[in-house]
């Protein structure tokens, strides 16, 4: 099986991620708007949550009304730039579980370093939303997600605002049953495995390190 992104290409997302590149935009902003895109494409990658039906009384009358069935899916982030779309997500979706997932991509190697890992017990049998704001070689998320399939995860999607080709056909590969949502592909990664055109390291400018 193979797989290819859903790229959510909205006019908001699209001038929210072209201020997200610009190099004038401070950390502050950057953030912002980090927040306000993980919204956005959450509302579509999430279409297919499961939802139950409740008996509830309107002021009017009696009805059953659809509303998220529980246990809610759980939010991973991973870390540290995905903390700032997990804190937008959670607005949104209160209910849901939390798993941070520490990883970190070595400078020379690009290899993925893994330095922390807690989730809710139930993971296994929930639904995911992985998110981080870059999608480069994709050693970083390939590593997320086999953690979590070493942890008996099954059902999980990934949402990333910028992603490499070559990232994306690397994940394909290794992992074809997750599927992904991105705001925009870029051209290619640069000899040092950045995106081009890009927006830079999306940890150093969130948090301006
Ligand atoms: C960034 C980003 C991804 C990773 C993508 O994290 O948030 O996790 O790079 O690159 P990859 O697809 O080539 O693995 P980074 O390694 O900068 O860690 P940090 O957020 O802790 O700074
Ligand atoms: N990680 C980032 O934050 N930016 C890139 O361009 C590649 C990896």
């Amino acid at each position: 099986m193979t797989s290819s992104p859903a790229v959510i290409d909205h006019p908001l997302l699209q001038h929210k991620i072209s201020l997200l590149r610009d190099k004038e935009t401070p950390s502050v902003i950057f953030r912002l708007l980090v927040r306000e895109i993980a919204q956005l494409m959450l509302f579509e990658a999430t279409r297919d949550l499961e939802l139950t039906a409740r008996d509830i009384e309107t002021p009017l009358t009696k009805m059953t009304a659809p509303v998220l069935a529980t246990p809610g899916p759980v939010l991973v982030s991973i870390m540290r730039a995905g903390n700032v779309m997990l804190d937008a997500a959670l607005e949104i979706i209160p209910t849901a579980g939390v798993c941070h997932i520490g990883i970190y991509r070595d400078h020379d190697t690009l290899e993925a370093v893994e330095y922390y890992f807690n989730g809710p017990p139930d993971i296994a049998e929930r639904a995911l939303l992985l998110v981080d704001p870059m999608l480069a070689t994709a050693n970083s998320s390939i590593a997320a997600i086999t953690q979590l399939k070493a942890r008996g995860v099954t059902n999980m999607s990934l949402i990333c605002i910028l992603a490499a080709p070559e990232g994306l056909a690397a994940l394909s590969a290794a992992h074809p049953d997750v599927p992904v949502f991105v705001g925009a592909v870029d051209t290619h990664l640069n000899e040092k495995g950045y995106i081009v055109p890009g927006l830079g390291d999306a940890g150093d400018r969130s948090y301006a390190t």
